[in-house]
C-alpha cells in the first residue's frame, strides 16, 4: 500500500481539495486498494477546523465526493507514516524539510512539478480564487497519478 499525504499550510483549502480529487481519481481507476490518501497542514492555524466553504463549493461543483473532516497538523513522526508528501507550494516544501530535518528518501514533492507549469499553487485563503485552485489541483493530481502508476508499476 502506497501512502500519500497532500500538504498545505492550514489543511482547510488546498490539501483537502487535493485529497478528495485524488481519492476520486484512484477510485475511478480501481486503485484504492493500492493507494491510501490523507492530507495535513504544516501550521496549527486552523487545527480542528472544517474544510473551507470555497473548497466545498468546488468539490460539489465538480461532483467530487468528500467526507467532513477537521484540519490536522503534520508532525515529525509522519515522515515514516507516508511514502509521498505532495505539497501545494515551495513554502510548505521548506517547512516540511525543517520539520523532518532530512528528506533522505526524497519523499517531498511540489504538486505542479509533475506538470509543465512547475510553480506554486497560490493560496486561495488569500486570493479567493478557488476555481483556479481546483483547476491546478486537478492538473497536478492527474500528473502525479500518471507518475505514480509508472513508478510503482500499477
Ligand atoms: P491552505 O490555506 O493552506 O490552502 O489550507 C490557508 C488556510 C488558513 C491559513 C493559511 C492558509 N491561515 O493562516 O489561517
Amino acid at each position: 500500500m502506497i501512502k500519500v499525504c497532500f500538504v498545505c499550510l492550514g489543511n482547510i483549502c488546498r490539501s483537502p481539495m487535493a485529497e478528495f480529487v485524488f481519492k476520486d481519481m484512484i477510485e475511478k481507476e480501481n486503485l484504492n486498494s493500492q493507494i491510501c490518501v490523507e492530507s495535513r497542514g504544516t501550521s496549527d492555524e486552523e487545527l480542528g477546523n472544517s474544510i473551507h466553504s470555497g473548497t466545498i463549493f468546488e468539490l460539489n461543483k465538480h461532483h467530487i465526493p468528500y467526507t467532513p473532516r477537521k484540519a490536522i497538523q503534520l508532525v515529525k513522526d509522519d515522515y515514516h507514516n507516508f511514502d509521498y508528501f505532495i505539497s501545494a507550494d515551495s513554502l510548505n516544501c521548506r517547512l516540511m524539510r525543517n520539520l523532518f530535518v532530512h528528506d533522505n528518501e526524497f519523499k517531498i514533492h511540489r504538486i505542479l512539478d509533475f506538470t509543465s507549469l512547475k510553480k506554486d499553487i497560490a493560496d486561495p485563503w488569500y486570493t479567493g480564487n478557488f476555481s483556479l485552485t481546483y483547476q491546478e489541483i486537478e492538473l497536478g493530481c492527474r500528473a502525479f497519478l500518471d507518475y505514480l502508476k509508472k513508478k510503482e508499476n500499477f
